[in-house]
């Protein structure tokens, strides 16, 4: 696989990155994850101005142009011959000499780090046409959730912790609301309306999540962005996340209870189908 590494294109192998990075050290960084279908990104100008939000809410700003990060992104598509699949863009706030907490000074040179992920077959995964099985566990992430930053490891222990329970995924709570998936918004689907949790700094604003929304009011579907319980969830009739690398994905199940007749739902079954017919 060939990767992008601050200007060069390297076997995976052969590229470098210091030890003394930020984003190692400190996980001072922030980092996109686009889809591919058909060899062709989704929702680039999306991804390419969260980052863009992202790096300013810290202090940092855009390492090049929006279309030089695309042109990197289709290069990398195109060298690897990713047909399905994913671009993962990672920036970080470099590496000082030393270990520092302050920010180093501003002309300190970025980490700007691609890859690519080959997943033939992305978009009819198994998975959607059975739903997947969610479990509750407390949002213990820090309070700046709106930034894309590479601090996953709560995420990480919270997919842990659904395997360990049998699930595929968690949905975090916090204050008696679902915030959102580990790596996913979350979204329950009750007499009709589409219900997922409002921005704000609690959750990530995902560009799947932007989208979706737009194809359910333009289908002339009921949408409402509020908090809302796990026994809300539990009654309703549908429930789904969305996500770059899950498109719509159908719930089934939350903390074993069965969601409608604990199978993929309609609403979440059709969003699926107009979000790849709208973005193919
Ligand atoms: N995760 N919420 C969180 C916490 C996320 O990490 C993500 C994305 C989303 C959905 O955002 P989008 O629709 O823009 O992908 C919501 C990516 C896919 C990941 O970490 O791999």
């Amino acid at each position: 696989r060939t990767v992008y590494v601050n200007g060069d294109y390297l076997p995976e192998g052969e590229a470098k990155v210091s030890v003394f990075d930020r984003g190692f050290l400190m996980a001072d960084g922030v980092y996109e994850v686009t889809s591919v279908l058909g060899g062709r990104l989704i929702d680039f100008d999306g991804h390419a101005a969260r980052l863009d939000r992202s790096l300013t809410e810290l202090g940092m700003t855009m390492p090049m142009a929006a279309e030089d990060l695309r042109g990197i992104h289709r290069e990398l598509v195109a060298r690897n011959g990713v047909e399905d699949g994913m671009v993962y863009l990672q920036i970080t706030r470099g590496a000082p000499a030393d270990r520092d907490f302050a920010y180093p000074p501003q002309d300190t040179p970025q980490t700007v780090v691609l890859f690519t992920q080959n997943k033939p077959g992305l978009a009819d995964s198994p998975a959607a046409r059975t739903g997947i099985r969610v479990i509750s566990i407390d949002d213990r992430r820090w309070g700046r959730r709106d930034i894309k930053t590479v601090q996953l490891l709560y995420p990480s222990m919270g997919k842990m912790m659904a395997k360990a329970a049998g699930a595929d995924d968690a949905w975090m709570v916090e204050d008696g609301h679902v915030t959102e998936g580990t790596s996913n918004n979350a979204y329950i689907v009750a007499g009709g309306t589409i219900v997922t949790r409002d921005l704000g700094d609690h959750i990530l604003s995902g560009i799947t999540r932007a989208a979706v929304l737009r194809f359910a009011r333009e289908a002339q579907m009921k949408v409402e962005e509020r908090a809302f319980t796990i026994a809300e969830a539990q009654a309703a009739d549908e429930a789904f996340i969305t996500s770059a690398s899950t498109f719509v994905m159908p719930v089934v199940a939350i903390d074993g209870a069965p969601i409608g007749d604990g199978t993929p739902g309609p609403v979440a079954r059709r969003l699926r189908e107009i979000y790849f017919e709208e973005s193919r």
